[in-house]
């Protein structure tokens, strides 16, 4: 009988030394997760624990991604785009009335939303570049089917396939067998009322452009805004300047000297006719540099500028176009976040095309940070994601 109660009693005592070590280790593990998801945002964010969530996914990946291009398994952009995309495959599709289709443009693959309706009757066209096709695909059929509008998306090869200028002048032959009188006839558009959702277009006619979030110039990482938003969710300044070599095709090692602006610096020969360009925080409203403090090295990393000449090339930073091209340029919305580490590339365009006397929009986002668009749709959404697709298709409406 004792040996029994015994017995029993430390098989209690196991089992509850079980449960202690199974609650100690659930409570390390949620400590961990939240260590992980915690980082302090600004109090102008709204639904900052949702923002902390799709952060950490998002620094999850991107350590995935350089783990596996370190193994050699795959390259660090493919595991970026191929997680964004499973990402937006969550939201379940909406307008299904909008017919889609898939073609070539002089080569270049494209694929074309066309709203239900009258054959033949003269439409409104945008045509939308953020490269990978079916990528923002919840967002082009809100906008095929809010603006009784053709909708074009351009699926240009991208890096680390191919470097610019590659990107940009697939894009521009997309554009411009578009707006070929015949292929607007053929999709039913009325060439007087087409817009494009990216820069350049000063080859082409559109009626407007529209720059969500853009990027714009390459030669100082450290303006007020990327000061500010280094840290804050979801394009850290490290990673944008990282995107920025991909992009051109660069060393990656130049990440640390271009962070510094050590590719701008003065003694850089180059840059001297530069220099005025690279003043442009002037054109920012003093209210948003806040504890601003402008970074011109004296002495820098030479021959990056040489090394890379993307990094001066209007194609790839249209900030750098000269105020003659700037003069052409069709109407402009620039929709701009307050934690975006490019709020002031955006500003500071959209400030010279107010300059160069083109009518702009700059709607600016107290709580807007960058990639929030793609959070506008049920289930992964946030309030401003909504907000600002809202706002940038009524602006669309009234203007195209
Ligand atoms: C930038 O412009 C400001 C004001 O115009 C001027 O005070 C400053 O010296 C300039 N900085 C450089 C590096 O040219
Ligand atoms: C930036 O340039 C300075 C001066 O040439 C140099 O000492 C420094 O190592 C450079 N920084 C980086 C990260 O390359
Ligand atoms: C725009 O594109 C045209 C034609 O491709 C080119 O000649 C021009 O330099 C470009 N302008 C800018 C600012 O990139």
């Amino acid at each position: 009988m004792c040996l029994l109660d015994r017995e029993r009693e430390s098989s209690e005592e196991i089992h509850h030394f079980k449960m202690k070590l199974l609650s100690v280790i659930i409570l390390l593990l949620a400590i961990a997760a939240a260590y992980y998801i915690y980082i302090p945002l600004p109090s102008t964010i709204c639904e900052p624990w949702k923002l902390m969530v799709l952060d950490a996914t998002f620094r999850a990946v991107v350590k995935m991604g350089d783990v596996a291009h370190a193994l050699g398994l795959s390259h660090s952009v493919h595991v970026i785009n191929s997680a964004i995309i499973s990402f937006e495959s969550l939201v379940p599709i909406t307008h299904k009335e909008i017919r889609i289709e898939d073609i070539l443009f002089d080569g270049i693959r494209v694929r074309v939303y066309h709203p239900p309706g009258q054959e033949g009757k003269l439409r409104r066209a945008v045509m939308f570049i953020h490269g990978e096709l079916g990528s923002y695909d919840s967002l082009c059929r809100q906008m095929s089917a809010d603006l009784d509008a053709v909708v074009v998306t351009v699926d240009y090869r991208m890096a680390p396939e191919v470097h610019f200028p590659v990107q940009y002048e697939e894009c521009v032959q997309a554009a411009e067998y578009f707006l070929r009188p015949e292929v607007l006839a053929q999709f039913s558009v009325d060439p007087e009322r087409v817009a494009i959702g990216t820069d350049n277009s000063t080859s082409v006619k559109f009626k407007l452009q529209v720059l969500i979030y853009p990027v714009l110039q390459a030669l100082d990482f450290n303006t007020a805004s990327y000061q500010q938003n280094q840290d804050v969710p979801i394009l850290y300044r490290r990673l944008m300047a990282r995107f920025w070599l991909e992009y051109l095709g660069a060393d990656p090692e130049l990440v640390n000297p271009i962070m510094m602006n050590n590719h701008t610096a003065l003694d850089q020969i180059q840059l001297s006719q530069n220099l005025a360009k690279l003043n442009w925080t002037n054109l920012l409203p003093k209210q948003l540099k806040k504890h601003y403090k402008p970074v011109f090295p004296s002495t820098g990393s030479p021959n990056i500028l040489k090394d890379v000449p993307g990094l001066l090339d209007a194609r790839a930073a249209p900030l750098l176009a000269e105020d003659e091209v700037l003069r052409k340029a069709p109407r402009a919305y620039v929709m701009t976040g307050e934690h975006d580490v490019l709020r002031d590339d955006g500003m500071m365009y959209a400030r010279r095309l107010e300059l160069a006397g083109v009518s702009v929009t700059n709607e600016h986002y107290q709580d807007g940070f960058h990639g929030c668009v793609t959070f506008a749709f049920w289930p992964c959404h946030f309030s401003v994601g909504i907000r600002v697709v809202q706002n940038y298709i009524m602006w669309l409406d009234k203007y195209l």
